[in-house]
């Protein structure tokens, strides 16, 4: 049976993608952003962003920064959580296609790269490669601290946009990951540049002035990061903090 992603990828509508747009979605947070009227229009531009054809005419992902100003890392990580509890609600309540008996749940994670449980996804690091999730509706994304690496710049690829302008099948443009618990849709690695550059965004190394929501969904954009390089394994971290929708069962 055709997967929900395969399906969205196989699709007859062809995705609008406008490449100065995608690469330029960038908020600056004000003050007053934190609550009131102004924070009820923040979830609004959150969601008109995240949501994507046939919900909505988003690109699939928002990021906001100027996130760190007056915040600690652990303050960051709190005002990303609410945002997005808050983020998520709107999302759910506007996309007719998730039907109101469906269950869902927000998990939120703080995983240490280079020391993540072997058991957990098969590696000490976390996946790089451009993927979507498996089983994630939407994420937030705040990372810090970081220091002692180079590379490791974090990206967004409009797959669907790249696969139906490139007349690919599948296949030919996707693999699986091998992890032990959840096999990930994966770009392959010789479409990694083409993609990257013409239906992507490379948002360098990230930190917690930033706050990156995503579109996980099988309409959604697919994600990732370049090598790492660690010049001082002793003076590495790269910490990130996840918030992600699953739904239950
Ligand atoms: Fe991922």
């Amino acid at each position: 049976m055709m997967s929900a992603r395969e399906a969205a990828f196989k699709s007859s509508s062809k995705r609008r993608f406008d490449r100065q747009l995608f690469s330029t979605q960038t908020y600056q947070l004000r003050p007053d952003d934190e609550t009131g009227a102004a924070r009820e229009a923040l979830v609004d531009l959150v969601v008109d962003h995240l949501a994507t054809y046939p919900d909505g005419d988003g690109i699939g992902y928002f990021l906001v920064e100027g996130a760190s100003f007056g915040r600690s890392v652990e303050q960051v990580r709190e005002f990303s959580r609410e945002l997005f509890g808050a983020v998520w609600e709107r999302f759910r309540s506007r996309c007719r296609r998730i039907a109101p008996e469906r269950e869902f749940f927000c998990a939120e994670t703080v995983t240490e790269d280079g020391n993540i449980p072997i058991g957990l996804f098969g590696s000490h690091w976390s996946f790089k490669p451009p993927h979507a999730d498996r089983n994630g509706v939407i994420f937030s994304h705040v990372y810090g601290p970081t220091v002692g690496f180079e590379g490791g710049d974090v990206f967004l690829i409009d797959a669907i946009a790249y696969f139906q302008t490139s007349g690919l099948h599948f296949d030919e443009a996707l693999t699986w990951s091998d992890e032990p618990l959840e096999q990930k849709a994966v770009l392959r690695s010789e479409h990694f540049e083409a993609a990257v550059h013409g239906y992507g965004r490379r948002f360098g190394k990230m930190n917690h002035d930033r706050i990156l929501f995503v579109n996980n969904t099988p309409e959604g954009l697919f994600h990732g990061a370049t090598e790492i390089h660690a010049a001082d394994p002793s003076n590495f971290s790269r910490v990130l903090h996840r918030c992600v929708v699953r739904e239950r069962g």
